[in-house]
């Protein structure tokens, strides 16, 4: 199977059978305050995240590049709509184009259609430092994303099996990179344990990339024969990877893995998150119901999240983290289990 079909049935199949609606945000109920003492007006939604200065607290998250026209298409579209909704975006693994001079254009697109945008590189753990400069520059990037995908990798048929060495990479990227450097996973979420490591390097960011919403195994396991189904159900759920990653990891924390509407991203911001990441439902959107809708339905999840924090009564997004919220069933029992009381 080409890199091109591979992709394109990554599309397909995130958009099909590749969801698992297991996030736990609903495991979360807000305490309604009937004094709020606020207005929707003095609403702030910009995030507080450091040297990146992202504008929208919503970003899109690396989907694709590296398939031909199909890809740079979408990218080109995910670019525009970046622009129009002042959030970044970050590409897919830019892996393709630094093998394939003929793939840069997939990836090019985005800083074509976005000059002034946020963009964010992509690479996996594997890349050297030389390839992080490269992907860097072929798009301008602001940051770096650095991608983890153990289960994506073991899945597929024709995956990595070696992941050593990959911390002492992604330092050395980080400490040699102008830009800052971000560590995600790619929707079985990060632990604190995973966190705890990075935490001692020079990673600006970790996006929690939980279990919840786009699925790897479940996408995989639709390419193969003979199925791995013991990772269908394998990841830390998106809230708990918040909790989790927010522990011991006290730089910026973007949450991404399932969240769908404003309500998953207050229940994200209340966690702790800077900023959140969407894939799988831009994806859906953007395919389905075109640019113009995703453009429209982003100002609405805007004026959303104005609204839900007036009734919170939260000025802005660090007013959230003191809000009170109820966590019970299968979070709560989670977040006992592992000692976050
Ligand atoms: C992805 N994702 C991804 N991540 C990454 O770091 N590099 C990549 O190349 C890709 N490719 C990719 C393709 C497609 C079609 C999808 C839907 C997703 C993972 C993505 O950035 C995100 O971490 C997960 O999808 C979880 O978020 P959602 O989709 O549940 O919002």
């Amino acid at each position: 199977m080409s890199r091109a079909e591979r992709k394109m049935d990554h599309i397909q199949f995130a958009l099909s059978t590749g969801q698992s609606k297991k996030n736990m945000f609903n495991d979360i109920r807000f305490v309604h305050q009937a004094l709020p003492n606020s207005a929707v007006s003095n609403r702030c939604i910009k995030p507080k995240t450091g040297d990146l200065n992202l504008e929208s607290p919503v970003f899109i998250n690396a989907m694709t590049g590296g398939g031909g026209r199909a890809t740079q298409q979408l990218n080109s579209l995910l670019a525009r709509v970046a622009r129009e909704t002042g959030m970044a975006m970050a590409v897919g693994s830019q892996m393709a184009a630094l093998k394939d001079s003929n793939e840069r254009q997939s990836y090019t697109v985005v800083r074509r259609e976005n000059p002034n945008g946020i963009l964010f590189g992509n690479l996996g753990s594997e890349a050297t430092v030389q390839q992080a400069q490269d992907a860097v520059e072929m798009i301008e990037a602001n940051a770096l994303q650095i991608h983890l995908n153990v289960v994506q990798e073991l899945t597929m048929p024709e995956g990595d099996r070696d992941f050593r060495g990959a911390l002492e990479r992604i330092q050395a990227i980080a400490e040699k990179l102008d830009v800052p450097v971000i560590v995600k996973e790619t929707g079985f979420g990060i632990s604190r344990e995973t966190a705890e490591k990075l935490k001692g390097s020079a990673v600006s960011v970790i996006d929690v990339s939980g279990f919840g919403g786009t699925n790897f195994s479940l996408i995989e396991n639709e390419r193969r024969r003979i199925k791995m189904a013991y990772f269908d159900d394998w990841g830390i759920p998106t809230a708990a990877a918040i909790v989790e990653v927010k522990s011991v990891f006290d730089k910026t924390v973007f949450a991404s893995g399932g969240i769908q509407n404003a309500q998953d991203m207050i229940k994200a911001f209340m966690l702790g998150a800077d900023a959140v990441g969407l894939a799988g439902a831009f994806l859906k959107t953007a395919m389905q119901e075109g640019e113009k809708q995703l453009i429209d339905d982003i100002h609405a999840l805007y004026e959303d999240l104005a609204m839900m924090m007036t009734a919170l009564g939260a000025n802005n997004l660090v007013d959230l983290q003191k809000c009170p919220a109820v966590i019970t069933g299968e979070l709560a029992q989670y977040l006992i289990a592992r000692g976050f009381n």
